[in-house]
């Protein structure tokens, strides 16, 4: 069954997410959840958090395919700028993040609970991550990643966190904008072309904590 996107500002987009017990995975009580996320994922993008669809648990579901990448309107100087891969689906309960590394990359976002996905904005994520997380049997699993993966889940992990990329911590200041008008007045330009054109700042690139900042309401 296919859920409803929740969209911003309902307010479990806010809530604290709950942790989900390993018992409770391995017996099969989130079965049927996981099956709505991937579909309801599958339908509208690449990645999706449980409060998305409204479940204020630490549950996240990713996935990127050959065909979503071809689709996307990206040259390809744009998805190797990206690190844009294909990678299997995740399903990734209590997922806990570590950057490896300091190196951060900057390139335009959006999110289907922000606006549909109407709205996209400049937001700097760590370049390599690990995530520790326990699988839909709830296996200990460790998924090492860069690039436009490592981008996804950051993402992804946030909405658990209660952050949206347009909050302040996230979103790079004068950089929201449709996704629409970005995609015209940017196609086919490199990412240095657009910080340029745009004369946002970027100074925050390096600095420590990238995704650990001030999170929404504390805890
Ligand atoms: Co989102």
């Amino acid at each position: 069954m296919m859920r409803q996107i929740v969209q911003d500002p309902d307010p479990v987009l806010r809530q604290l997410t709950a942790e989900v017990p390993r018992e409770k995975i391995r017996s099969g009580a989130y079965k049927d959840l996981v099956t709505e996320m991937v579909e309801t994922m599958r339908a509208h993008g690449v990645g999706l958090a449980a409060p998305q669809i409204g479940e204020s648990i630490r549950l996240v579901v990713a996935e990127d395919t050959e065909a979503l990448i071809k689709r996307a309107d990206l040259t390809p100087a744009q998805v190797q700028e990206r690190k844009r891969t294909a990678f299997d689906l995740q399903v990734l309960f209590n997922p806990v993040l570590r950057p490896i590394g300091a190196a951060s990359r900057i390139f335009f976002e959006g999110c289907l609970s922000v606006k549909n996905a109407k709205l996209t904005g400049l937001v700097e994520r760590y370049l390599d991550v690990e995530v520790t997380a326990l699988d839909e049997f709830g296996e200990l699993k460790i998924w090492q990643t860069s690039g436009w993966p490592a981008r996804i889940i950051q993402h992804e992990i946030d909405h658990l966190d209660r952050i949206l990329f347009t909050d302040p911590c996230r979103l790079i200041p004068n950089s929201l904008m449709a996704f629409e008008e970005a995609s015209i007045r940017f196609k086919g330009k490199s990412i240095s072309e657009v910080i340029s054109e745009l004369g946002v700042e970027v100074a925050r690139s390096g600095r420590e904590g990238i995704g650990q900042v001030s999170r929404f309401g504390g805890a």
